[in-house]
C-alpha cells in the first residue's frame, strides 16, 4: 500500500493505478505521468513487452531506454554503482535525474532495455503517481518519453498521440508534469562524470555535488545517444546479413518457417522468430547473438529479415553489428 494522505495528484486515479499494474504484469504497454514527462511503459523484464515499446513509438532503431524503479535498493539490483554514482543517487533520487551504469551480472531486465549494451540507464521517478505505479506493480518499468520517435515529449495526458494510444492498454492522467523536461543523463568512466543529455537536473547541481562534470560522450567517438553509433553494438564474431546458406563453421541466426532448410546437423542455429513474428523476432534479439557468439563461429550468419514494422530496427541493429569494427578497415 502507497501512504499517500497529503499529496493531491493521486486523489482518484487508485483505480487507473491498479489497471495499469496489471496490464504490466500481462506484458501489456501503460502511459504513466512522471515529474519529468509521460512515459511509455512495459514491464522492463519482459522482452517481448519491452519490444512492444520499439513497435509503438515507430522507432527506426533500437535505442536504449531509461529503467524506473521505486528507489535505490530496486536499482542496485540492475546496475553496479560506482562511489561518485552512489554520491549521485543519493543526493537527487527521487527525481529528474538518469544513470546510466553497468548492468550486474545477473540482471534481470532485458537485454533489449540496453539495445544490447552493457550498461543500463536508471532512474527513480518523485512524481506520486509513478511511485505508486512501481510500487503496485512491483517490477522496474522501461520508459521512454511517449512521444512517437522525433516528436516532442507529452508533459500533459491530452498531449499523448492517438498512435501511440492504440498500442496502449491504461493511460494514467496525472495531471501537467511538474518539470515538463527529460532528466538529466549522466554517464561515468572511471572517477570521471560525463553529462550524456541535459535536463531536470543542471550541471551546477550535480557539480556540487561530484566535482567537474564533462559535457557529452565518456570517448570522443561514441555519440551521446549510443543508437547513432555504427557498430555500437557488435558480437565478436563477424556477422554475415541475407545469408542464403551457412557456410562451414559458421552459426545461423534464423527467421520464419523456412530455416529449416539451411540447419544441418551439429550447427549451432537459432531461430528469432520460427512464425515471423517481428516482435518475438526483436524480443529475442540481443540474447540470440550473443548465445550464438558464446560458440565462436567463424561467423554469424543471419537470414534475410523482411523491412517490415520492426523489422526495420532489428535489420539497423544487425548491419550496425556487421559493419566494421573499430580498428578494422573496410575492404
Ligand atoms: O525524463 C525522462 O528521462 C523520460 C521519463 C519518461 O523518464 N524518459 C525519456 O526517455 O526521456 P527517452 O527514451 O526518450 O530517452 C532516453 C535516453 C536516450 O537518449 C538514450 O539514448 C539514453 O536515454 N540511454 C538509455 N540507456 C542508455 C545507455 N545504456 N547508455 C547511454 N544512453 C542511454
Ligand atoms: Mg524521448
Amino acid at each position: 500500500m502507497v501512504e499517500n494522505t497529503k499529496n493531491e495528484p493521486l486523489d482518484g486515479l487508485s483505480a487507473s493505478i491498479e489497471r495499469a499494474a496489471s496490464a504490466l504484469s500481462r506484458g501489456d504497454l501503460v502511459v504513466l505521468p512522471t515529474e519529468t514527462v509521460y512515459g511509455l511503459g512495459a514491464d522492463a523484464q519482459d522482452d517481448r513487452a519491452v519490444a512492444k515499446i520499439f513497435e509503438a513509438k515507430d522507432r527506426p532503431d533500437f535505442n536504449p531506454l531509461i529503467v524506473h524503479v521505486a528507489g535505490l535498493q530496486d536499482a542496485l539490483r540492475l546496475g553496479t554503482f560506482g562511489d561518485v554514482a552512489l554520491n549521485l543517487a543519493e543526493a537527487f533520487w527521487p527525481g529528474p535525474l538518469t544513470l546510466v551504469v553497468p548492468r550486474t551480472l545477473d540482471c534481470p531486465a532485458s537485454l533489449l532495455v540496453s539495445a544490447g549494451l552493457d550498461t543500463i540507464a536508471l532512474r527513480v521517478p518523485a512524481s506520486p503517481v509513478a511511485r505508486a505505479l512501481l510500487e503496485s506493480a512491483a517490477c522496474p518499468i522501461a520508459a521512454p518519453s511517449a512521444n512517437l520517435s522525433g516528436r516532442l515529449s507529452p508533459t500533459a495526458a491530452t498531449h499523448i498521440d492517438p498512435l501511440i494510444s492504440r498500442h496502449v492498454a491504461e493511460i494514467i492522467d496525472g495531471g501537467c508534469c511538474t518539470v515538463g523536461l527529460e532528466s538529466t543523463i549522466v554517464g561515468f568512466d572511471g572517477p570521471d562524470v560525463y553529462l550524456l543529455r541535459p535536463g531536470g537536473i543542471s550541471q551546477e547541481d550535480l557539480e556540487s555535488v561530484v566535482g567537474a562534470v564533462t559535457t557529452g560522450a565518456s570517448d570522443p567517438a561514441k555519440p551521446s545517444s549510443p543508437g547513432q553509433l555504427l557498430s555500437h553494438y557488435a558480437p565478436m564474431s563477424p556477422v554475415r546479413l541475407n545469408a542464403q546458406e551457412v557456410r562451414p563453421g559458421e552459426a545461423l541466426l534464423g527467421f520464419g518457417p523456412k530455416m529449416g532448410d539451411l540447419n544441418k546437423d551439429g550447427m549451432h542455429a537459432l531461430n528469432l522468430s520460427q512464425s515471423a513474428n517481428m516482435q518475438e523476432a526483436a524480443a529475442n534479439l540481443f540474447g540470440f547473438l550473443r548465445q550464438l557468439d558464446s560458440y565462436s563461429p567463424s561467423a554469424i550468419c543471419v537470414m534475410p529479415i523482411p523491412e517490415i514494422g520492426l523489422g526495420v530496427a532489428i535489420n539497423d541493429r544487425l548491419r550496425r553489428a556487421a559493419s566494421p569494427r573499430a580498428g578494422e578497415t573496410s575492404s
